[in-house]
């Protein structure tokens, strides 16, 4: 029988992922089915359950249940338990699985795809929401020189930093307001906020993008992000959306339920074409 996964979320009509997933499946001649979920915003636990008691294996988890898939996984993966949040589900026979593959996708888009370096870098993460803490510990992991989180609500980029702060050198790992950020540059500049979202982008004090520097947008969309813009505007060397990150969680997702790993390069291209 062939085995079935997909996305859950609400909305989840915008998805790609089901698209990524069939590609995958074609190009390793694996035998899955991968759909889209609507779970009503009080209804997570009994769609889940509903989907794994009718055959389903596993399950990608999207806005606005992260956390409570990370409270429904009877095991929990070292990185889901850094990000407080899952966004991969394998129902196993013995229990829920819970992982995360998000920031370990960032990290894969920078490195292996874009080739741009976070180890001995300067980075500021721009966010302290989920999306920013779900990629912390696999950024730190690469030991970048500094890590700084700007926030708009400084009190809460100060407890995320207080999670991580002990993974780097003393004081490599800071928060910051956007405008104490005046003075200071940076090599890579992240942004995990939602404010692309609304299409605004937060201040950023000019001079904050050294010379040669890139800008990594988390989000994506046809063009620049509002972001990418900024940074284009402020003299960023190189600038990137989120897609690249987008197929890259995806990958490791179908790694974690498949134990195959799928080649993202013509994904991400197929995608760029669309
Ligand atoms: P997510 O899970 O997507 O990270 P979140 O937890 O609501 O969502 O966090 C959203 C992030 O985007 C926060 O860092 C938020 O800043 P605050 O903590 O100050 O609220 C940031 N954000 C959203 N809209 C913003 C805006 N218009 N300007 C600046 N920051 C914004």
């Amino acid at each position: 029988m062939t085995d079935r996964y997909a996305v859950v979320g609400n909305p989840v009509a915008h998805s790609k992922s089901p698209l990524i997933h069939a590609e995958f499946a074609r190009q390793t001649g694996q035998d899955l089915e991968y759909g889209r979920l609507l779970a009503p915003l009080d209804g997570f636990r009994a769609t889940i359950e509903q989907f794994r008691s009718s055959g389903g294996k596993g399950l990608n988890v999207t806005l606005p249940f992260k956390l409570e898939a990370f409270e429904l996984a009877q095991r929990r993966s070292e990185r889901a338990l850094d990000a407080a949040a899952v966004n991969t589900l394998k129902f196993e026979s013995d229990g829920i699985y819970g992982d995360n593959t998000d920031g370990v996708g960032l990290v894969r888009d920078l490195e292996a795809n874009l080739g741009i370096a976070i180890t001995g870098n300067r980075l500021l993460l721009m966010g302290a929401g989920g999306a920013a803490q779900g990629v912390m510990a696999p950024l730190l992991a690469a030991r970048p020189a500094a890590l700084v989180v700007g926030n708009r609500t400084v009190d809460k980029a100060q407890r995320l930093v207080a999670r991580f702060r002990a993974r780097l050198p003393d004081g490599a790992v800071r928060a910051s307001s956007y405008r104490d950020l005046a003075g200071e540059q940076f090599d890579l500049v992240i942004n995990a906020t939602s404010a692309s979202l609304r299409d605004t982008v937060p201040e950023l004090p000019l001079g904050v993008f050294a010379p040669g520097s890139a800008a990594y947008d988390m989000m994506y969309g046809k063009g620049l992000t509002p972001f990418l813009e900024l940074a284009q505007r402020q003299g960023a060397g190189r600038l990137a959306d989120g897609l690249g990150m987008l197929v890259e969680q995806a990958a490791e997702s179908f790694f974690v339920w498949r134990d195959v790993r799928p080649l993202t390069a013509p994904v991400i291209a197929m995608l760029k074409s669309l």
